[in-house]
């Protein structure tokens, strides 16, 4: 069943994922070289506890392999679920930095991926590409669209570039909880799926690889990297679905 939130249950949600959005830029002067992952995890929590929130990934999964941190810090082939530790950035790396915050019960989920220091051209049009696609996606979060029509516009534009979507994970509602109905897939067929309702809060986030969509999970249980090691980039953002148009709730 897909959530309808009332406008009381959206100003909540809005307030957790803006506060989200301003984790992601009290973080962003400090994304160098030469800085570590965890470190950068270590500001977000301190960040989100003084705001009166609770980091939404840590401990996430349940008690057989809870996720360990705040932040999910994913550098260059890691697609999403990088765990932060002692990995230093470095000039010319890519990272993606993905954030949930539970405010007064009511979750937020943001992502952006980030340049580090200098990076080349191929790196840079990956991360461009990859958040207009997002854009194109949020677009379709109308009243009377179906859920099937945000990842079809990605995929095409993507595709174009020769770039690939990433099958095994997807989006989804966000409110009361952090994964809830509908998976929102970042490809698939137009007008197919769920009808969309404005007070539909959606997690829209695609992960988009410069090479094969293919992905493994890493021996920590969490790492998802492309098959190929080429590069991959992600961003996220929750968003209300309106009658005539799309809210990013995500935003400062
Ligand atoms: N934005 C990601 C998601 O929706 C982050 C989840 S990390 C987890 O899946 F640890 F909470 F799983
Ligand atoms: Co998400």
């Amino acid at each position: 069943m897909i959530a309808i939130y009332t406008d009381e249950e959206v100003s909540l949600i809005r307030a957790s994922a803006r506060l989200v959005a301003k984790t992601l830029d009290f973080l962003e002067p400090h994304i160098l070289p030469g800085v570590s992952t965890l470190f950068l995890d270590k500001l977000a929590e301190e960040f989100i506890r003084s705001n009166q929130a609770i980091p939404a990934f840590l401990g996430y999964g349940g008690p057989r392999n809870p996720y360990p941190a705040t932040l999910c810090v994913s550098v260059n082939d890691e697609v999403v679920h990088g765990i932060p530790g002692g990995r230093y950035l470095r000039d010319g790396d890519i990272v993606g930095i993905d954030c949930g915050t539970i405010l007064d019960g009511f979750y937020g989920d943001h992502a952006k991926t980030y340049l580090v220091g200098h990076c080349d051209d191929k790196a840079k049009k990956l991360v461009e590409v990859t958040q207009k696609s997002l854009e194109i996606g949020i677009s379709k979060a109308i009243e009377g669209n179906r859920v099937n029509d945000i990842g079809s516009s990605v995929q095409s534009y993507i595709e174009s570039f020769g770039y690939s979507v990433v099958r095994d994970l997807v989006g989804h509602g966000v409110g009361k909880k952090l994964h809830e109905d509908p998976p929102v897939p970042n490809y698939g067929k137009a007008g197919t799926g769920a009808v969309l309702k404005a007070g539909m809060v959606l997690a829209i986030e695609p992960m988009i690889n410069e090479g094969t969509w293919r992905v493994k999970v890493q021996r920590d249980g969490w790492t998802i990297v492309t098959a190929d090691k080429k590069l991959s980039a992600h961003f996220e953002h929750t968003v209300l679905v309106g009658k005539e148009k799309p809210e990013i709730l995500s935003q400062t």
